[in-house]
């Protein structure tokens, strides 16, 4: 029978790769708690429909990349491909807002989107999400900003760029709109087909299209931020001012359009050079009328995502698993029982012990405590069960000891299996 593989764009993350995703993991808590966000952990599946509200039905990721199937019960139901909807329902539908007037929110979590899976793009792939609502102000665009910022660089990632745009609002983002749609319109033998389409149902989107038509036709296209009215242009001075204050110049890019619809005024865009054609680590921005939509508060947002796949490809050193404190070596069957009873005894300690339970040889058990890079052996032989003794081997040093082990239960505290001197010419070069 052919053995089964994962699910193609779904990816099992291996013992020996976790290590950036704990640093990362927690490298984002520490963040939220500089930062006072709480913790929230909304469900992966939610109606359809509040991904249609929220992001939009003329977006890619709601044309074509949900997975969406059947409710047994009835109705459409989604795995979410972002975090931003079902956060924002969860604060209405709990009345998060009622009772205070901001709320600061994070999560870490996987997302799903039916990609075309390649480097640093995958169709489960996970991200730490933050989120401010109530908040209308310039500064909590950039404490948002700022708070990616110390993320990726204190994590160690290089070659980054930060680039910001604004979007504008509904009362000037229409006149825009206008402007772009007479421009693309006049170029429109020079679009792709997708473009075309894009034209009619979101235009803004043409801006981001790759395909090198569309590109030159949107370096020549009328820019938003010239479009933007008083309100919003004193908006993203205030944003570029707190930025500023805080030694962050960003790149001002107009042609920055983000491909959720949610945004309003600040978007914004880390890039990363080294990670290929898919180089956006992370990407954000305002979104004011978004709980609105969703039949909340019409209360403003501001949040961003990182993704941490593209993030664990930057970190420059990949450290290696911790080892148990202690690895038991039994070198007859004998030994076995006692040690095991140890293990017990040490975990109760809070400490980690590991063992290989086949009795074998000195040198092949201390390979293996090498190997797991345990901080410390512990051998017990028939000779040593003779004399009521345990031989303490530390991995790092190679100094030896021996230990009592007249008293098993309860055992003297682990501090004090360092107490005897070692003997036994035999052990103490043992495996080296
Ligand atoms: P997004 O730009 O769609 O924004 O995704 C944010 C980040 O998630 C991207 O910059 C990228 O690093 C990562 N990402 C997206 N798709 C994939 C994929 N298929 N494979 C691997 N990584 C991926 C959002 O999701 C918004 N909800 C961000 C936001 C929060 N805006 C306001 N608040």
């Amino acid at each position: 029978m052919p053995a089964l593989a994962a699910v193609r764009g779904f990816k099992d993350i291996l013992p020996h790769e976790i290590g950036p995703w704990t640093l990362i993991e927690g490298k984002a808590r520490d963040l939220a708690r500089r930062f006072g966000f709480l913790e929230i952990r909304p469900p992966v599946l939610e109606r359809t429909e509040l991904f249609a509200r929220g992001i939009g039905e003329s977006t890619d990721i709601v044309e074509k990349e949900m997975y969406t199937m059947d409710d047994r019960g009835g109705g459409r139901v989604t795995l979410r491909p972002e975090a931003t909807a079902g956060i924002a329902r969860a604060v209405i539908e709990h009345g998060i807002l009622q009772t205070r007037k901001t709320a600061r929110l994070f999560f870490l979590g996987p997302m799903f989107r039916y990609e075309r899976p390649q480097k640093g793009r995958l169709r489960q792939f996970h991200q730490l999400d933050c989120e401010i609502f109530g908040d209308p102000g310039p500064w909590s665009d950039a404490e948002v900003i700022s708070l990616l910022w110390s993320f990726l660089t204190e994590l160690g990632a290089q070659d980054l760029t930060l680039a910001v745009n604004t979007l504008g609002c509904p009362k000037c983002r229409p006149l825009f709109r206008e402007a772009l749609v007479e421009h693309l319109s006049a170029g429109r033998a020079s679009l792709c087909e997708d473009c075309i389409r894009r034209l009619e149902r979101n235009p803004m989107r043409v801006l981001d299209c790759k395909n090198p038509g569309c590109r030159s036709l949107a370096l020549s296209a009328p820019r938003i931020p010239d479009f933007a009215c008083p309100e919003c242009r004193a908006h993203f001075a205030g944003v570029l001012e707190a930025l500023s204050s805080l030694g962050l110049e960003p790149v001002l890019d107009p042609l920055l359009v983000r491909g959720l619809d949610y945004y309003a005024r600040t978007a914004f865009e880390v890039l990363a050079g080294g990670l290929g054609a898919q180089n956006a680590v992370a990407g954000g921005g305002r979104y004011d009328g978004l709980l609105a939509a969703l039949g909340g508060p019409d209360l403003p947002g501001i949040g961003f995502a990182a993704g941490l796949e593209r993030l664990a490809l930057l970190l420059p050193e990949r450290p290696a698993a911790p080892g148990p404190d202690f690895w038991l070596a039994p070198l007859c069957p004998e030994a076995v029982g006692p040690l095991f009873r140890l293990a017990g005894f040490l975990r109760g300690k809070g400490l980690s012990v590991l063992a290989d339970w086949e009795p074998g040889s000195l040198k092949s058990r201390l390979k293996k405590a090498d190997k797991a890079n345990a901080s410390k052996c512990l051998v017990l032989g028939a000779d040593e069960l003779q004399g009521g003794r345990v031989l303490v081997r530390d991995l790092k040093t190679g100094e030896q000891s021996l230990a009592s082990l007249a008293d098993l239960s309860p055992l003297p505290a682990p501090a004090g299996l360092d107490a005897a001197p070692a003997a036994g010419p035999e052990l103490r070069g043992g495996g080296a």
